[in-house]
């Protein structure tokens, strides 16, 4: 008897047949655990700082109105900060290319977006390795979807060779999973990963979301990490950094959906608080995106149970940090990485000179003896 042909072995023909807009996703995670999550997070506790109640990353983005709501604000030109993050991205990728552009890498992007900026590398890597795999990594299936477009359909690069994977890669099996998935399919060949769009400032502590990360690069692996960064580190300049968001409608818009789509509170665009402040160990600047309430609420969750919100609770919608080059070090150095390249842009669309600006970041492990050099260094040598 014959053996069976595998359905992933027919699949690539059975695509490539068919003009009906296929896309192909490798789901990581019980959709329904997350919804638990999700639910339990927004049932803690009274909290009058946005400490208690909460969307953390990835529920952000997770679902097609979040989805939706994400490439309006982006699109929005009122949004200066993903406008200016978009243009300076070219620039910087150019200064970091010449580490990457001749080695053959695979390109793991962690959070795609709406994928303009992947589109840019994937073009450089193409070139210098046609057949590599584009493997994107997101929480949510549409912004997969809604991502891969601009990469994949844009530059027509084959679908053969892309393997969107549907992962929370904040969790560290996960990314333990995803890490040895991806050492099977590529072998000794290096992948590139990359996170970028300031997303490592929005989980509750980057360190570990960057260490979650950097325990999975093999000495051969580089990871290109995007953050906003800030030469001052007082109030003024927290203040600064949550009116820098505040500004813009569709931003609004975009850290209520959530609240939207997964319960049954009436949102008015007045209750959302954006507050900044000096981290607690003042290297850095916090914001804090809030739903507040000074009346009391009845809020209706996923799983039919309902929750009461007393006057001055909370939900925290965002989290966002501006870092300081020694906060970087910090993380860097912590997280047993080294500083390959840094290309930085200083905020230049404000009246007043800025303290703030924008690091694209190539890092390697320790492991792989790069040279050794400090981000803080970086930014005296300007
Ligand atoms: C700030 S956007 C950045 C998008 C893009 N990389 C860029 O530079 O513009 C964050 C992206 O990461 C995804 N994301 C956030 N937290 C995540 C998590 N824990 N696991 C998987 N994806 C996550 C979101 O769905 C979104 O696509």
């Amino acid at each position: 008897m014959s053996e069976p042909v595998h359905v992933i072995r027919n699949l690539e023909k059975a695509l490539a047949d068919d003009d009906f807009a296929w896309s192909l996703l490798l789901v990581g995670e019980d959709q329904t655990d997350k919804l638990a999550a999700l639910t339990s997070d927004l049932r803690a506790g009274h909290s009058e700082t946005g400490d208690g109640k909460q969307i953390s990353s990835g529920f952000s983005y997770w679902g097609i109105g979040p989805t939706i709501a994400w490439a309006h604000a982006v699109s929005d030109p009122f949004y200066l900060v993903m406008k200016a993050g978009a243009e300076s991205f070219v620039r910087h990728w150019q200064k970091i290319r010449p580490h990457v552009a001749k080695d053959g890498f695979h390109f793991v992007s962690l959070g795609v977006g709406t994928g303009q900026k992947d589109r840019v590398i994937l073009e450089d890597l193409r070139a210098a390795k046609p057949d590599l795999f584009y493997i994107p990594v997101d929480m949510s299936s549409e912004m997969l979807r809604l991502g891969t477009q601009e990469p994949v359909r844009g530059i027509r690069f084959p679908m053969t060779q892309v393997l969107p994977v549907q992962l929370d890669f904040s969790l560290v099996d996960n990314m333990e999973e995803l890490g040895q998935m991806l050492a099977r399919l590529v072998g000794d060949d290096p992948l590139l990963y990359t996170l970028t769009g300031n997303t490592l400032a929005n989980f509750d502590s980057d360190e570990d979301v960057l260490d979650t990360i950097a325990s999975v690069l093999r000495p051969q692996d580089r990871l290109l990490l995007e953050v906003a960064t800030t030469t001052q580190i007082n109030e003024d300049a927290a203040k600064a950094a949550a009116d820098e968001y505040h500004r813009t409608r569709a931003f609004t818009e975009f850290v209520t959906s959530a609240l939207r789509y997964n319960t049954d509170l009436p949102i008015d665009l007045a209750m959302v608080e954006f507050r900044g402040s000096v981290t607690e160990d003042g290297d850095a600047l916090l914001v804090k995106v809030l739903f507040t309430t000074d009346e009391p609420l009845v809020m209706g969750l996923p799983d039919h149970t309902d929750v009461v919100l007393e006057p001055g609770d909370t939900i925290r919608l965002y989290t966002t940090r501006k870092f300081s080059a020694e906060r970087l070090d910090r993380l860097v150095a912590a997280c047993d990485l080294t500083l390959v390249e840094n290309a930085h842009s200083p905020f230049r669309r404000t009246r007043r000179p800025s303290p703030f600006g924008l690091d694209l970041l190539l890092l390697a492990p320790k492991s792989a003896q790069a040279s050794r050099r400090t981000i803080a260094d970086e930014m005296w040598a300007r």
